[in-house]
């Protein structure tokens, strides 16, 4: 059975002037959840947008706010976004001392949990929280910025992340994030993507929503 891939366009490339213009395309195209990347200046060197602007999409998106916490004890936060609107909260492995807590704390407010891991973090790490979480995001590129190159070596984590998911019969989705284009969406999803998060790839093409089809028709 073909299913196509999940597609999360990451709104860190939209236009900030008009956020709303944007979110409106995206709600007449066929992506499914919206990306929405949240940089605190300290886990990542970057500073994106926080809480209030959250709420401000969440007025007028119709899809599924995919939120990913790029900052620093993400545990202090996890109200906050079920509160402005979120649908699936992603913290990071790296970020978390009690990660399991941290998953049970994000599923009790009624969200979607999921675990990110920066690219050099060994996937093996997953195996104790696998059948806990409900997505994993693989990080393709070094956190932090839109539009950087996809580490080519992320293909053989996702496949071993795959392996794991199917041999701990666990429903977790494998998310992929950075650097996703046409070049390199068919290996992703042929090493075992559930979902993809596209940035440049979609705000950067001249037609977003037919960039977005292409994505759903593979
Ligand atoms: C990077 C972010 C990504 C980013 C993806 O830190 O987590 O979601 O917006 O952008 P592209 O697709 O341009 O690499
Ligand atoms: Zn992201």
């Amino acid at each position: 059975m073909h299913q196509s891939v999940i597609v999360s366009p990451s709104l860190l490339s939209a236009n900030f002037g008009n956020l709303e213009a944007d979110v409106q395309m995206l709600n007449q195209s066929r992506a499914d959840w919206l990306h929405l990347d949240i940089m605190d200046g300290v886990f990542v060197p970057n500073i994106s947008f926080g809480i209030p602007v959250v709420k401000a999409i969440r007025k007028y998106s119709e899809k599924p706010l995919d939120t990913h916490l790029m900052i620093v004890q993400p545990e202090r936060y996890i109200h906050a976004f079920k509160e402005a609107g979120s649908d699936l909260l992603t913290v990071h492995w790296e970020a978390c001392t009690h990660l399991h807590r941290t998953i049970m704390q994000i599923k009790e407010e009624g969200m979607l949990a999921g675990v990110s891991l920066n690219p050099h973090t060994p996937i093996s790490g997953l195996e104790d929280i696998i059948n806990d979480v409900d997505l994993v995001l693989i990080m393709s590129v070094n956190p932090g910025f839109g539009g950087q190159k996809f580490i080519p070596r992320s293909l053989h984590r996702i496949a071993e992340l795959r392996d794991m998911v199917d041999r701990n019969n666990s429903e977790a989705l494998i998310e992929v994030d950075g650097g996703v284009s046409r070049d390199n969406i068919q290996q992703i999803i042929d090493a075992g993507a559930d979902a993809v998060v596209a940035g440049n790839a979609v705000f950067r093409s001249e037609d977003p929503a037919a960039e977005i089809a292409f994505m759903k028709s593979l």
